[in-house]
């Protein structure tokens, strides 16, 4: 400052003056505070073939190598920030690449079916096609080992008290030893016939294990009938070798579909370890959601390896790479976080535990903890990545996604993945020697296709009219109507008549237990309650109400206990509770419960419970005058013809 006071006028001084400013500004731009140590000056360190964002302040491309994914990535950050755009972004470019590792995406929250249209070698599963053996070891695992593992699974997911694991594998391993014997291997169908086939008494600490157990299984039945279905099989190495993304949304609970993917994850992980061994390269990406309850902490606590840990630290060794995202960070576990290569935090945590366990990895100053808590944006990133010593910064791209396929066009690709992947009869594996893999099924010819959309189709909708039924399977009506006649023959659907208030009848369409073992589905249930007769009067009497003012609950719920419809006429509030009674001549005490539980609930007004035909009609009258009922709430017993919409 001193020499521009000597001539305030000499432009030569002003000059140098601006240019020694302009210099420092520009070394700044590079080196901005808080990140004059943390920016990279060279842009080659922090780039890479997959381009991710850009680093704000000097313009430098942020970007990683496919390979590097093989020391794993991990998207953290709050809900909205923009972890799964990172990921989405990320697969679009590895899907471009000739060679690309196989991807599987284990989707929570179909968030990932905009990848869908463009590439449609993915295939696509949902719960109820995942139909793998998991008491089946991994083709040269011993059964014992596989046990194990599988106990594990149970017992870290499904909230089994780990005294259990010894009930539960003794038992597998028994039912096992058993059915070998015979040729033959177990499904989950079996062990859970077998555990409930063995007495214990219940107050027995076995029989209280008994009891969990038979709970659990029950459940994983209804969240993932794939897996019990014995008819059909997907192999890990077809999971392995293609791309596929794995619906879970459909499975109710985290912690089932945690149980899921640890088995999967452990199957791949076998399978390779011992078909492959160690080799190089990245073959297989796994993408999972919500790692922070699949990766937990608690269980790296309980003081004994847990084999998920050991997949996160080895999976590498075997060519196995993994992509998480996550709303939290103190709950990972360390396993994950201390084997993971690039960790982002994508849209901040904002002033929290989960920022100073982030900023934690990488020894970070107080300025540089200020700074990133002043910038929870959407889309920016603060990345620590093995390459640099320092937490970088980063603007992360947005890419444009094509449109998400029609619900129609995914329930197609579900169905023509299984049929690709699926093989018709489970494996049985042999003791000591590798058993061959079993080949792929013939591709199916076009008409045995149009069988299993049919069967599909009315699994899902069984009262659409037969044109609408044509038009969604985009086949003429007549084609149509001569498969549903085969079908008929062949004995895999039966088609009921029944008649509305007015009118022609109209055809409901019901698969028999074949047609549905054909399409690898649980059968749904064909008499009283949840069968589709019944839905089908619940429906029709709910739109009756409906028309007639009414606001219509199904399964509403009285004293804990359900009740078909209740109907409430607004503005007077008066409530009828309607039950629907298909099989009153064959179980009439049950008839009375579930009056009884109606005429019990102080909210209901009137009861109306309706039957199919008029002898019917009087049996019932009889038991409610029989068992006092209308001392409490008045009855009506009607023919449900009355109340069918017209
Ligand atoms: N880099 C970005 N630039 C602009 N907008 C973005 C960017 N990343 C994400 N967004 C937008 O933010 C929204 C949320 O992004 P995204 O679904 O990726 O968040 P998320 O972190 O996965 O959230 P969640 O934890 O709920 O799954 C999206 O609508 C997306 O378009
Ligand atoms: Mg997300």
């Amino acid at each position: 400052m001193k020499w521009v006071e000597e001539d305030p006028r000499d432009q030569t001084v002003i000059r140098d003056l601006r240019e020694t400013l302009l210099e420092e500004i520009k070394l700044q731009r590079l080196d901005p505070d808080p990140f004059r140590k943390t920016a990279p000056r060279d842009e080659v360190y922090l780039g890479g073939a997959i381009r991710l964002g850009v680093m704000p302040h000097h313009g430098f491309m942020y970007g990683i190598d496919i390979i590097s994914l093989i020391r794993h990535l991990l998207v953290m950050g709050q809900t909205g920030g923009g972890k799964t755009t990172v990921i989405k972004n990320l697969l679009l470019q590895i899907l471009q690449v000739a060679d690309a590792p196989r991807i599987m995406i284990l989707e929570r929250k179909q968030e990932f079916t905009e990848l869908l249209a463009k590439y449609p070698e993915f295939n696509v599963l949902d719960v109820n096609h995942l139909s793998f053996n998991p008491l089946l070891p991994p083709e040269g695992i011993k059964t014992e080992v596989w046990i194990g593992v599988f106990t594990e699974c149970m017992i870290n997911y499904l909230d089994i008290l780990e005294a259990s694991s010894g009930f539960l594998m003794d038992h597998a391993l028994r039912l096992i030893d058993i059915r070998k014997k015979e040729g033959t291997y177990p499904n989950l169908n079996d062990l859970l016939s077998f555990i409930k086939a063995t007495k214990y008494s219940p107050m027995s600490k076995n029989g209280q294990q008994q009891q969990t157990v038979i709970n659990r299984l029950t459940n994983l039945l209804h969240s993932l009938p794939g897996m019990f279905n014995t008819s059909r099989h997907i192999g890990i190495s077809e999971l392995l070798n293609d791309h596929c993304l794995i619906l879970l949304h459909d499975v109710p609970h985290i912690g089932i579909q945690n149980f899921l993917i640890s088995l999967l994850m452990a199957q791949m992980f076998l399978h390779r370890k011992v078909t492959a061994g160690l080799q190089g390269g990245l073959k297989n990406l796994i993408v999972i959601d919500e790692a922070s309850s699949l990766f937990r902490r608690q269980d790296e606590l309980k003081g004994h390896p847990s084999f998920i840990s050991d997949v996160v630290r080895t999976a590498r060794g075997y060519g196995i790479g993994l992509i998480a995202a996550s709303q939290l960070s103190t709950d990972l576990s360390h396993s994950l976080l201390a084997n993971t290569n690039t960790r982002m935090m994508v849209g901040g945590f904002g002033r929290s535990r989960d920022t100073d366990e982030f900023l934690r990895l990488r020894s970070c100053t107080p300025d540089l903890r200020d700074y990133v808590i002043r910038h929870p944006v959407i889309g920016k990133a603060f990345i620590a990545d093995n390459r640099w010593p320092h937490i970088v910064e980063c603007n992360m791209d947005n890419p444009a996604l094509s449109p998400r396929l029609t619900p129609d066009e995914l329930n197609q690709r579900i169905q023509d993945s299984f049929f690709r992947m699926a093989t018709f009869a489970p494996p049985v594996p042999a003791e000591g020697p590798k058993q061959p893999v079993s080949p792929k099924p013939t591709p199916e010819p076009e008409t045995v296709s149009l069988e299993i959309r049919t069967l599909n189709s009315m699994y899902e909708h069984h009262f659409v009219k037969l044109s609408e039924r044509a038009k969604q399977l985009k086949v003429p009506s007549s084609t149509l109507k001569k498969k549903i006649d085969e079908l008929q023959s062949n004995g895999l659907i039966l088609i009921h008549k029944v008649h509305g208030r007015s009118g022609a009848p109209r055809d409901l369409y019901e698969l028999t237990e074949s047609g549905c073992r054909m399409i690898s589905l649980p059968p749904k249930k064909m008499k009283g309650k949840g069968s589709y007769l019944h839905c089908f009067y619940q429906k029709c009497t709910a739109n009756w109400f409906k028309s007639k003012g009414y606001h219509v609950d199904i399964e509403g719920t009285a004293l804990g206990k359900n009740i078909d419809l209740i109907a409430r006429k607004q503005p007077s509030g008066e409530c009828v509770a309607v039950e629907i009674e298909l099989n009153s001549s064959a179980n009439p005490s049950h008839v009375v419960e579930n009056l009884k539980k109606a005429a019990n609930t102080d909210f209901i007004d009137r009861i109306l419970c309706l039957v199919p035909k008029e002898p019917e009609r009087r049996v019932v009258e009889k038991l409610v005058t029989k068992a006092g009922l209308r001392k409490r709430k008045p009855i009506e017993i009607e023919r449900l013809w009355k109340y069918m919409e017209s």
